[in-house]
């Protein structure tokens, strides 16, 4: 059965593909000369430039398009295309449809902000190319829902950039939890202390710089006048564009606490935080902010501060599966187990003064000393998608994967702006609150349209 279903699809997106993309034949290796798989850059600062890069490291990638609304950044990514391969890209182009236009690309990055995510992701899927697109997927619940039928409608291949479902202590360490050594796991902590970008003092408006396409960079976006807190990597902490810590590292990490507890979204929501460091500074999404996801049985808190560096086990970032016998802590860098002991050396109840000798501390499990991460992530994430596109298999980062860790970022990030626990119904998509669900909705502004799909 599951052959015939996996010839079925394969045939139904070849099919597709012949059509829609014209290079079909390159994908699969069956004429082209190269055989490469042709990639376009659409954002290329930071994120997107890293992503690139890695994709280069591959030999069977090329790169033949790049775009950016900004000079500096177009050019200094062709530049170091051409240092890492030779050549520089042959389209270098400020209009992102210009690259869906492009025939002969196969696959595009999107290194863009978030609220640039959704419209080229889904053109690429309409125009027939598969996609490496960066997390939180989009900065709307609407946009997310968007993105995943797009996928589904055209058949591509999409790889969600939460790279650390190709870096092999992830899974490890979820496996650890689900064989239930743990013992009943009741709490799951996520956090993120972050000491770098803590504080955006405040700049005035000012023109944009030189080579600067504004209006394409806000795209979607409300208009606004030019201001550099809001502009590279800063737009991260403005609603317009992104959603702050939760959505930009809460996406990562919390994506390990769904998948080793095996649930989805949750039924409640409590989001709590302001901030409460920095209460004059330009940032508009929260320095500090704790929050509640209900679930059966445990929860799952997620708690992250701008400006402080000392997280749970003095560890920056990281998870931490709380269960009878042990508590398990997951970070970028590896893992562990820490076990629980049966007493601490002492006898109970207390007795003071007590003849008894303290009977000894016996943990409950076996300790795991810590097991240091390969931290080839990114680069093992590429090489899925490589293999996904040639194979049409899913990537280790499903579209819908990646809906489900930005939309559990959403939701606490709408607690958390209302100021209420929410109850979140995840086969309407709908809040129990009207103002909630209006946070729920992507709102475009013209000429820019929300794609039909
Ligand atoms: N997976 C990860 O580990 C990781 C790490 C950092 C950032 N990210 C994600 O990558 C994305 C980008 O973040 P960043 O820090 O690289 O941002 P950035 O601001 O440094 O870079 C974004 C680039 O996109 C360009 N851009 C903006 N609008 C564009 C448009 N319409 N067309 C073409 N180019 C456009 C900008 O000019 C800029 O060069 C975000 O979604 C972020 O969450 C992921």
């Amino acid at each position: 059965m599951e052959r015939r279903h996996f010839l079925k699809n394969t045939l139904a997106g070849a099919t597709m593909l012949s059509f829609t993309s014209g290079s079909f034949s390159e994908i699969f290796g069956q004429k082209a000369p190269s055989n490469k798989i042709k990639v376009a850059l659409i954002g290329c600062r930071n994120q997107g430039w890293s992503n690139l890069e890695n994709f280069l490291k591959y030999p069977d990638v090329e790169c033949i398009s790049l775009c950016d609304v900004d000079d500096e950044w177009l050019n200094k990514c062709a530049a170091a295309v051409e240092q890492r391969t030779g050549k520089k890209p042959p389209q270098l182009v400020k209009d992102w449809r210009r690259v869906i236009d492009n025939q002969d690309v196969d696959a595009v990055i999107i290194g863009t902000p978030d609220h640039w995510h959704c419209l080229p992701l889904v053109a690429a899927c309409q125009a027939g190319k598969d996609a490496y697109v960066e997390k939180p997927l989009a900065n709307t619940i609407e946009e997310c829902n968007l993105m995943v039928k797009a996928v589904r409608k055209y058949n591509r291949i999409v790889q969600v950039g939460q790279w650390q479902r190709s870096d092999p202590h992830w899974d490890e360490a979820a496996a650890f939890v689900q064989s239930g050594r743990l013992g009943q796991v009741r709490t799951v902590k996520v956090w993120a202390y972050q000491t770098a970008k803590w504080t955006l003092p405040v700049v005035p408006d000012s023109n944009p710089p030189t080579g600067v396409d504004y209006d394409m960079w806000l795209g979607p976006a409300p208009k606004r006048n030019f201001n550099s807190n809001r502009f590279h990597y800063n737009f991260r902490f403005f609603w317009d564009y992104a959603g702050g810590l939760m959505s930009d590292w809460g996406v990562h990490l919390l994506d390990y606490a769904l998948k080793a507890m095996n649930v989805g979204l949750p039924a409640y929501v409590y989001g709590a935080g302001s901030k409460y460091a920095y209460p004059n500074d330009a940032m508009e999404t929260p320095d500090t902010l704790m929050v509640t996801y209900k679930y059966p049985g445990f929860n799952i808190i997620w708690d992250h501060a701008c400006g402080i560096g000392h997280g749970d086990f003095d560890k920056g970032e990281g998870l931490a599966f709380f269960g009878e016998n042990g508590t398990l802590i997951l970070t970028r860098g590896g893992w562990e187990v820490r076990p629980e002991n049966n007493n601490r050396g002492r006898n109970f109840p207390y007795c003071y003064p007590c003849d008894d000798a303290p009977s000894p501390a016996t943990p409950r499990m076996e300790a795991v000393e810590w097991k240091k991460g390969e931290g080839k992530g990114l680069y093992k994430h590429v090489g899925n998608l490589l293999e996904c596109i040639k194979s049409r298999q899913q990537p280790n980062c499903s579209i819908e994967t990646g809906a489900q860790t930005a939309k559990l970022s959403h939701l606490a990030n709408i607690s958390c702006r209302l100021g209420k626990a929410l109850a979140w119904n995840d086969s309407t998509n709908t809040f129990d609150d009207k103002r909630a669900n209006k946070l729920v909705k992507a709102y475009y502004r013209a000429p820019w349209k929300l794609p039909v799909v």
